[in-house]
């Protein structure tokens, strides 16, 4: 018996909302017989969308996932000609380097030339996700670089054909992922492509759109040394082929997670979804495909939403285990397990999926203090993921004091994790007919008070503590009361099973 609705934002006439709104926008901006077009993509993707509800309900299942950053950018690891990101420009991602330094493609491009990451270990990383409690791994098949960290037949800029190492990685892990019952999914930088995708479309974008007045944002495109092709060119002989060739090469992937989409129009952004959907129907693409194709939503990287945010899509944070996705070398402002764990939290309470990044050095190795925390995080997960997995948002997702909105990247690097976590900080998913009470910290004297789970929200049948057993309790009208055991080792707080009537 459901007895708590989870708290989901669908309207039922949503669908007929979008579309009229989709219309009445492309009217305004482009004229009529551009609207009816956009009008039936959107009507022939809604549809396509649809038939993936299965897929999409298992990612949410899932929760927990794995992102790897990897590629050339590895090499400088963030320090270029002796100059750190911080000195040269936005953004201090590593992976960046080539834009933030303005590399000139020949140059960077000898970077694969010392590309061999023999301590590479697809099964290490697979097990390493496994343990931390991870449910799927997204690695980088293609970055903005324009490096494939595959065997690519349509450009001999990959991992096989122009390094010294010579192997196929992607392949690798995807089998690592199959022995240790991981899904398996790719990030595609579809619409910047230092190498070969032209200036992104800027100035034809800018041309029409000064016409009308409006801002053109150059941002990630390479205006230093752009390729000579068209865009559309890079479309049709390198994107679009690569993406069909990932889709024939790992028939079994979870999801594509395009990024970036830029001044990508409809119709571009469709054609990838598209091509995705005749291989492989059931892989879930996320919202930066661009156009509003994606089938779920990303909020932000390393961003917490707020609790008002509403989500009409399944949705994933995705965050870094440090401040940068790819590798980079200096920076080592790790976040704590505790400091995860509180990310993990405060994002699945709110019914979302958490993807943490690790990037591995050029070498292939993972970095220690990485491995260290997720291995952390692995041991909590092990005893209390069954209220992480599955689980949805209830209508209470926290009690207590601590409060901290993470929105971006550059934010949490500039101003650290500083939080007080208290014994009286409760975060609230749900499954069914059970509450989770979750707490990072408990009280010293084991007395546990929970305002939210009192007498007003059902009567509870049986109170478990993970890992424990059950325990006895009593139900007030202002809370529920119970003593947990407070052995030395529950420094990473508890977490209540409450099963109700
Ligand atoms: C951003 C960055 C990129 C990173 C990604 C992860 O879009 O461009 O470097 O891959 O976020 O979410």
């Amino acid at each position: 018996m459901l007895i708590f609705q989870p708290v989901t934002f669908k309207q039922p006439y949503k669908t007929i909302v979008i579309i009229v709104a989709w219309y009445i926008y492309t009217l305004l901006n482009n004229g009529y017989s551009e609207a009816i077009a956009q009008t039936s993509m959107q009507k022939e993707w809604q549809k396509m969308h649809e038939s993936k509800k299965d897929a999409l309900k298992s990612f949410q299942d899932a929760r927990f996932g794995m992102f790897i950053h990897w590629g050339l950018y590895a090499i400088p690891g963030g320090i270029w000609k002796g100059k750190k990101m911080e000195e040269m420009g936005v953004p201090n991602v590593a992976e960046w380097v080539q834009l933030v330094a303005k590399i000139p493609r020949k140059e960077y491009a000898e970077l694969a030339g010392q590309f061999n990451p023999v301590n590479f270990n697809a099964d290490a990383i697979a097990s390493l996700a496994k343990n931390a409690g991870m449910k799927y791994i997204v690695i980088t098949a293609k970055h903005h670089e324009g490096f494939a960290m595959y065997h690519s037949k349509v450009s001999p800029f990959n991992i096989v054909d122009a390094t010294p190492y010579n192997r196929d990685v992607l392949a690798d892990l995807y089998k690592a992922c199959k022995k240790y019952g991981l899904d398996f999914g790719i990030y595609y930088s579809h619409n910047i492509d230092w190498a070969d995708g032209a200036d992104a479309q800027y100035q034809e974008t800018k041309l029409l759109n000064d016409k009308k007045g409006a801002v053109t944002d150059p941002f990630g495109a390479n205006l230093w040394d752009p390729s000579q092709n068209t865009f559309q060119a890079y479309l049709d002989k390198k994107a679009i082929p690569q993406v069909e060739e990932l889709l024939t090469s790992f028939p079994d992937l979870k999801c594509i997670w395009f990024d970036m989409p830029g001044l990508m129009k409809p119709g571009q952004s469709f054609q990838f979804y598209k091509t995705v959907y005749k291989k492989q129907p059931n892989t879930i693409i996320n919202q930066r495909i661009g156009n509003q194709l994606g089938d779920y939503d990303i909020p932000g990287d390393n961003k917490i939403p707020e609790q008002q945010e509403k989500f009409d899509l399944p949705w994933e944070t995705v965050g870094t285990l440090n401040n940068s996705w790819g590798y980079k070398s200096y920076d080592n402002d790790w976040k704590s397990p505790q400091e995860l764990l509180y990310w993990l939290l405060e994002i699945t309470s709110k019914g979302g999926n958490y993807m943490l990044n690790i990037g591995p050095a050029a070498d292939g190795s993972v970095p220690v203090q990485a491995a260290r925390n997720l291995e952390e995080l692995g041991k909590w997960m092990k005893i209390n993921g069954e209220a992480v997995y599955g689980t949805q948002r209830w209508k209470i997702t926290h009690e207590g004091p601590a409060s901290l909105n993470i929105g971006s990247t550059e934010q949490r690097q500039t101003e650290g994790f500083k939080l007080n976590i208290s014994s009286e900080d409760i975060w609230f998913t749900c499954r069914n007919s059970t509450i989770y009470a979750i707490a990072m910290k408990s009280p010293s004297d084991g007395k546990i008070k929970v305002k939210s789970l009192n007498q007003g929200s059902g009567k509870i049948k049986q109170v478990e503590l993970l890992g424990y057993g059950i325990l006895k309790f009593e139900q007030r009208a202002d809370a529920l009361y119970l003593d947990i055991p407070t052995p030395a080792d529950r420094s990473q707080g508890y977490v209540l099973k409450t099963t109700f009537k």
